[in-house]
């Protein structure tokens, strides 16, 4: 079969099995293409938690598939790669979060979702670069405990006046990002607004105009009146932000943002999974119903 025929065979197979198919803004270009809903890990809990099919098909990485199955305990959850992990969410564990409470015994966990179901069970309440900020003002307590991304803890931190402690995960993709990559491409586009993830690192978020999640960006992309663009986040991202707004122009300033994980999933992959309605991802009911209250008191913060 050609790309367009299993393009056509996943289509009919969504179909057949009254299954819907999400993809991340980082998946490759003909995942996003075929994909019912693009979006955000935010915007992928809430339309996996929305959606009244039997079945979901997660292009994205295992932490994101494994939210949906907590949050839709009643539907198939299907990973077409099981082996598409997160190495930041890989490096905090539930053990070494429980050992941290013990030493800020008053502090209140605010995870990002980048993390297993397993340490969002040890925690108060979840958050995504979408709405991190948010979150952490929400909580009522005036320490908190900041787990896995150092970068974005910190970032939350200087937003708010609670006292921070901060778990030392990172993601390898945008912590690579140097200032001397994105300064360059400052000097040879003056001219263009620079977007920051915020998993990127400190100085990187310092010298950024604006600081977004991945479908934050898509939208101020599409309103701004600017028409040039630096993108520091994962290159997947210009798929659709060159798609919705074909007469801006989208500038990635280092060729090594890419992430590994994302792009594993191919259309092939896509197409086995519907076939098989295998891998399946599935979190243990004790574990599930933990993990659920700190994504649920996540969802139940009005959106903007
Ligand atoms: P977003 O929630 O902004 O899509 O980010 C998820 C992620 O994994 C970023 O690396
Ligand atoms: Fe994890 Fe980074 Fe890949 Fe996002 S880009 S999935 S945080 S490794």
């Amino acid at each position: 079969m050609d790309q367009q025929e299993i393009k056509q065979e996943i289509r009919r197979l969504l179909d057949e099995r009254n299954a819907i198919m999400l993809a991340h803004n980082y998946q490759r270009d003909e995942i996003q293409e075929v994909a019912d809903i693009t979006g955000d890990s935010l915007g992928l809990a809430r339309a996996g938690a929305d959606t009244d099919k039997d079945v979901i098909i997660f292009c994205g990485v295992h932490f994101m598939a494994e939210s949906s199955a907590i949050l839709s305990p009643e539907k198939k959850v299907i990973l077409p790669r099981l082996d598409a992990g997160c190495p930041m969410a890989d490096m905090v564990t539930a053990e070494g979060l429980r050992e941290m409470k013990k030493k800020h015994s008053k502090a209140m966990v605010v995870t990002y979702v980048n993390s297993s179901a397993a340490v969002k069970a040890e925690s108060d309440i979840c958050c995504t670069s979408a709405n991190a900020i948010k979150v952490a003002s929400s909580v009522e307590a005036d320490e908190l405990i900041l787990v896995p991304d150092r970068n974005l803890g910190r970032w939350i931190e200087a937003h708010t006046d609670k006292t921070c402690h901060h778990w030392t995960g990172w993601c390898p993709t945008h912590d690579r990002l140097k200032t001397e990559e994105l300064a360059q491409a400052r000097k040879d586009n003056p001219d263009a607004v620079v977007m920051a993830h915020p998993e990127c690192r400190p100085d990187i978020l310092e010298m950024a105009d604006e600081i977004l999640s991945t479908s934050g960006m898509i939208d101020f992309a599409g309103k701004s009146s600017a028409s040039r663009f630096i993108v520091a986040t994962e290159m997947g991202l210009l798929y659709r932000l060159r798609k919705e707004n074909p007469g801006k122009e989208f500038i990635l300033p280092s060729r090594s943002l890419i992430c590994p994980n994302m792009k594993l999933t191919s259309l092939e992959d896509v197409l086995v999974s519907l076939q098989t309605l295998e891998p399946q991802v599935t979190v243990d009911p004790d574990t599930a119903a933990k993990a659920k209250s700190a994504l649920d008191r996540m969802l139940a913060i009005p959106r903007d």
